[in-house]
């Protein structure tokens, strides 16, 4: 089969103690007046404080942003006072350091500083028509991929339904992944996040628009993160788990950035929106009920997967093969303790609307397009129902 490939990833610097080159790459990038955005947990962690030290070489001044959130995902009101500061500030330069929510928060200020208007005029599909000013990403958590993605997921507050913008015009200049960064990420924290990747990864993997090249990063990133997911909730101080986890996490967010997500993200979003739960917590609720109900299309993918997470598979049948690698799948996210379906996430089947949930997810076809199974409100329905037990 012929494919036709389009590959984006900034530049990526990937390593223990890559951070240093921080002042370096900035100045790279023209700066000058850095905005630097970030959130108290860093501040507090004490890895504000060490990437500015980094920070400190001549020509560099650095103004901070301290983003404070009252939701899980950014709100649209806090990104336009973000951006109102940094359209006044003169600024060459934005960098992000933080979680997903913060990395999204930068990339959207950087472009509101070239591009006119409001974070609502551009959810959708490529309606970001300039590049910002030049972004220089560092996460501190390993799951989102934010640092080498296009996309940027808000609260639109007027409506209270998480958006997106996916634009290649957000896509930043420059990652810079230093696992020493996310040692201090709680327990909780790594496993969603990890899971997150996990499900970037294999989503894609599944998914109508994965291609040779995503596939091998994406059977790579989940062998790592089935593997180093457990050692990394288990003792946050495990220097080679972290390793481990931000450079799987890395990978899955290439594959996400370039192949994208489907059902489990658009089912996702409903049920975010309504109870305001924390997106890889969400994801790891639905994750099962949805591979459940796709396999049928992708066998053969869903043996590469269970083997890619260390199943042995030799001699089962292809209806035994996905029910292993379904179990392994469950296996990873009970190991850190992370809900496998709506009930476990404390969710009441009964005050819950599921047709309208439906109609809302069927709405995303940006993602459900890449679904492997051609998916109607019915069916998005019995996954609901089907992620209830
Ligand atoms: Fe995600």
């Amino acid at each position: 089969m012929f494919q036709n490939i389009v590959f984006q990833t900034p530049t990526i610097i990937f390593g223990i103690d890559t951070i240093s080159q921080i002042g370096q790459q900035a100045k790279n990038l023209g700066a000058g007046r850095i905005l630097l955005i970030t959130g108290p947990q860093v501040k507090k962690a004490g890895v504000l404080d060490k990437v500015l030290s980094f920070l400190k070489v001549d020509g560099i001044t650095v103004e901070v942003n301290l983003q404070d959130r009252d939701t899980p995902e950014p709100a649209t009101d806090l990104v336009e006072k973000t951006a109102e500061i940094a359209r006044n500030g003169n600024f060459d330069v934005i960098v992000g350091l933080g979680g997903g929510s913060i990395l999204d928060v930068a990339k959207m200020v950087s472009a509101l500083m070239t591009n006119p208007g409001k974070t609502a005029d551009y959810f959708g599909k490529e309606k970001v028509p300039k590049r910002g000013k030049p972004t220089i990403i560092v996460p501190t958590t390993a799951g989102t991929g934010a640092e080498v993605t296009k996309h940027a997921i808000f609260l639109d507050r007027s409506i209270n339904v998480k958006m997106v913008v996916a634009s290649s015009n957000l896509l930043p200049n420059v990652a810079i992944v230093d696992p020493v960064l996310t040692l201090s990420c709680p327990p909780s924290v790594t496993a969603s996040s990890g899971i997150d990747a996990f499900i970037h990864s294999a989503e894609a993997f599944l998914s109508k628009n994965a291609n040779t090249i995503t596939d091998t990063l994406a059977l790579e990133s989940i062998s790592i993160i089935t593997k180093w997911l457990g050692p990394a909730f288990a003792d946050g101080n495990d220097m080679e788990a972290r390793y481990q986890m931000s450079l799987g996490s890395l990978m899955a967010g290439i594959v996400l950035n370039n192949s994208g997500t489907s059902l489990v993200h658009a089912m996702a979003y409903p049920v975010g929106g309504e109870h305001h739960t924390p997106h890889g917590v969400t994801l790891s609720a639905l994750m099962l009920a949805c591979f459940d109900y796709v396999a049928v299309a992708r066998e053969a993918k869903m043996a590469l997967l269970a083997k890619a997470m260390g199943e042995p598979i030799e001699g089962l049948s292809s209806r035994d093969v996905v029910a292993q690698a379904l179990d392994a799948i469950r296996h990873l996210i009970e190991s850190v303790n992370l809900p496998v379906s709506l009930t476990d996430l404390d969710i009441d089947r009964e005050e819950t609307d599921i047709h309208q949930w439906a109609v809302e997810a069927h709405k995303e076809q940006r993602l459900l397009s890449r679904s492997p199974r051609i998916l109607t409100v019915e069916d998005i329905e019995i996954i609901y129902e089907n992620a209830f037990e």
